[in-house]
């Protein structure tokens, strides 16, 4: 069986209590840690910025998977790779030169990804799918947290794995808004790599319960 991998979303931790969540996440079953970086620009919230980013990965002890909601994200991949960032991943609709932009990211030593808003059409990619190595799937407008899921999204999943079977690619694929226990086993089976869930895992209960339960699913 292909691993897969499950990224909780800082962004329904608790902020007062950063130190107790993150700790949570290290001794879970959780794999990576997922971090949304907004800026009011390019998408209506700001969440928060480097010194949140630096106390963050000073206690992560797994991989730190940084997703960048945000206008001319070149001017920061430097500072992001220096604060521990592992994957960096910026918006297709963000970028005009989005190849030079993964190439400056790898440069810095961190894996490359782009994430496409649902509008944004997976035959993008096609030309430049093997110089990524993880695309988000975007399954609500991204900004928020606790949305609920666009059921598009296993439609663009199907037809991005195929391309990156066709180009021979090892690019993995990761799925960001509203996953739950209730769609984490379909989004699997139609492709997904990687699942992104914020709000299921911290509004319940036991987070921790929340994450061993999806990792059985999963
Ligand atoms: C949305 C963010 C997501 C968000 C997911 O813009 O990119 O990572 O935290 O939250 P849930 O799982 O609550 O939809
Ligand atoms: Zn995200």
């Amino acid at each position: 069986m292909k691993p897969t991998y499950l990224a909780p979303s800082i962004l329904a931790a608790n902020f007062a209590n950063l130190e107790r969540d993150i700790k949570m996440i290290n001794d879970s079953e959780a794999d990576w840690f997922h971090i949304d970086i907004m800026d009011g620009i390019f998408v209506p919230n700001i969440s928060f910025g480097f010194p949140v980013l630096k106390s963050i990965t000073k206690h992560a002890k797994k991989t730190i998977d940084v997703h960048l909601m945000i206008v001319n994200p070149d001017r920061y991949i430097k500072e992001f790779a220096l604060l521990g960032s592992t994957n960096l991943i910026v918006h297709y609709e963000a970028c005009t030169h989005l190849h030079r932009t993964l190439q400056a990211i790898k440069a810095e030593g961190m894996k490359a990804g782009v994430a496409l808003n649902p509008h944004t059409p997976v035959n993008l990619l096609k030309d430049i799918i093997a110089d990524i190595d993880q695309v988000i799937i975007m399954s609500v407008n991204p900004g928020f947290g606790g949305q609920s899921f666009i059921e598009h999204t296993y439609k663009k999943i199907r037809e991005l794995k195929e391309i990156i079977l066709n180009a021979n690619a090892s690019t993995l694929i990761e799925i960001d808004g509203g996953v739950t226990d209730q769609n984490a086993e379909k989004l699997l089976a139609s492709g997904a790599d990687i699942l992104v869930a914020g709000s299921f895992i911290f509004n319940s209960k036991d987070p921790s319960h929340t994450i061993k339960a999806m990792k059985n699913i999963m």
